[in-house]
């Protein structure tokens, strides 16, 4: 009978630090300093140069963050009262996330008045009797109404849609590509919510990449840098708007345009809100690996950047006998997460893009796969060799004002 992985799992402190050990062991073997090093390595520019590029990113789109914590803190005070400080970091367990990285969960708490699109795409799934399948339906359609072929037979028959009941799965999703061919497929176990709805366009951003790619020699078969690999499904569902789910039929009425800065709003808790994190949980890594941040110092460290970056505090005290960051899948998972934040920004640019040109672009990208370095993968879909966050800063332009009107007055920043 299954106890639960407390029965069966030693604790997770040990294991990293032996696994830390192990991995530079390895990295070294293959000529790099240590695993961080190797990792950065992978972006066509020296490895020292790519930590600088990820900070000139973030730099240009801090002061959007930072209004945007600005007013969640000033509204999340005033729903809890002195458990937010008025110019401190957040408590991060107020976020509506395990790991305070997206913050969309906490949207109607935070709604602009008069510009609440009023509509839930969860309840909406739900009061349909949405099932599973459909969610992935609905995602190969928008794919394939750009031009892309229909996913194939084995994908509907080998991927893993829903928990089994019968035994316990890595329920964490990704997409496969089992024989460097057709043979691609998603492993996730899907609910019926808006979020999983993003998740599988996600998801299927990979396959179709992976089957784009396919005529490339063995090497090349993959995306121009893992970035890019991770924005593509954000990409098409950032056109996931209310237009559109009115014509996929599961919106009766388009909400007037008066509502687009409620709609704004919820996309930078999600997308804003993310990017901090994302940057934050490589910084630390490099240093663990680098030896910077020793092993009396995980978790310390942990919170310090988490307090640098995203400006959030633990809720409770956090001691050397806790280790916080093996709660977040891909650290012990051994998932370089760096990438996620590219694909934050690249998603913003590639979708700029393309409402400029159209699929032919697109697919120009994807049809190179890794035989290019990256700038130039970038630059066929964009015309831009360079990532850009000013594409991110202008899709939330309005919202910037607006918050910056909010928070007149009040104090910004920690
Ligand atoms: N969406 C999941 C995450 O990013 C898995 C993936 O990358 O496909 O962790
Ligand atoms: N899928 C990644 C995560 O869950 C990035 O969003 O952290
Ligand atoms: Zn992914």
């Amino acid at each position: 009978m299954w106890r639960g992985w407390h029965a069966i799992a030693p604790p997770i402190r040990p294991l990293f630090r032996r696994y830390v050990e192990l991995g530079n062991k390895g990295a070294r073997e293959l000529g790099f300093r240590d695993t961080g090093a190797m990792w950065r390595s992978k972006y066509d520019m020296p490895p020292e140069a790519f930590p600088a590029e990820m900070d000139r990113l973030w730099n240009q789109v801090r002061p959007l963050y930072l209004s945007l914590h600005a007013y969640v803190r000033a509204k999340l005070r005033e729903k809890y009262g002195d458990v937010v400080p008025a110019s401190g970091p957040i408590p991060a367990h107020l976020l509506g996330n395990m790991w305070a990285q997206e913050w969309e969960n906490i949207y109607p708490l935070v709604a602009p008045k008069d510009a609440d699109p009023g509509y839930d795409l969860t309840a909406i799934l739900k009061a349909k009797h949405t099932q599973p399948l459909d969610i992935v339906r609905y995602g190969e359609h928008f794919f394939t109404s750009l031009g892309f072929a229909p996913l194939p037979k084995t994908f509907w028959e080998r991927s893993l849609f829903v928990k089994p009941r019968d035994r316990e799965v890595v329920c964490h999703a990704s997409a496969w590509d089992v024989d460097q061919a057709d043979d691609v497929r998603i492993k996730t176990c899907i609910e019926i919510t808006a979020e999983d709805f993003s998740t599988i366009h996600h998801e299927l951003g990979h396959n179709f990449y992976q089957r784009a790619y396919d005529q490339q020699p063995f090497l090349f078969r993959d995306s121009a840098n893992d970035g890019f690999h991770e924005a593509i499904g954000d990409t098409i569902a950032l056109s996931v708007t209310p237009e559109y789910l009115q014509k996929i039929g599961l919106l009766e009425s388009v909400p007037d345009s008066s509502k687009d800065l409620g709609l704004l709003l919820h996309k930078a808790l999600e997308k804003i809100a993310f990017l901090p994190f994302a940057l934050m949980i490589d910084k630390w890594r490099w240093q663990v690996f680098s030896g910077e941040i020793p092993p009396e110092k995980y978790n310390e460290a942990w919170w310090q950047l988490r307090l640098k970056y995203q400006g959030v505090a633990p809720p409770v005290e956090r001691t050397e006998a806790d280790f916080d960051p093996g709660a977040k899948y891909h650290v012990p998972a051994n998932m370089p997460y760096a990438r996620y934040f590219l694909a934050d920004i690249l998603q913003f640019q590639f979708h700029r893009a393309l409402a400029q040109v159209a699929g032919d672009r697109l697919n120009a990208m994807l049809a190179m796969g890794l035989s290019e370095p990256w700038p130039r993968a970038l630059e066929a879909l964009t015309g831009q060799k360079e990532m850009d966050a000013t594409a991110i800063l202008d899709y939330f332009a309005p919202l910037k004002r607006w918050l910056d009107e909010q928070n007149s007055g009040k104090p910004v920043g920690w």
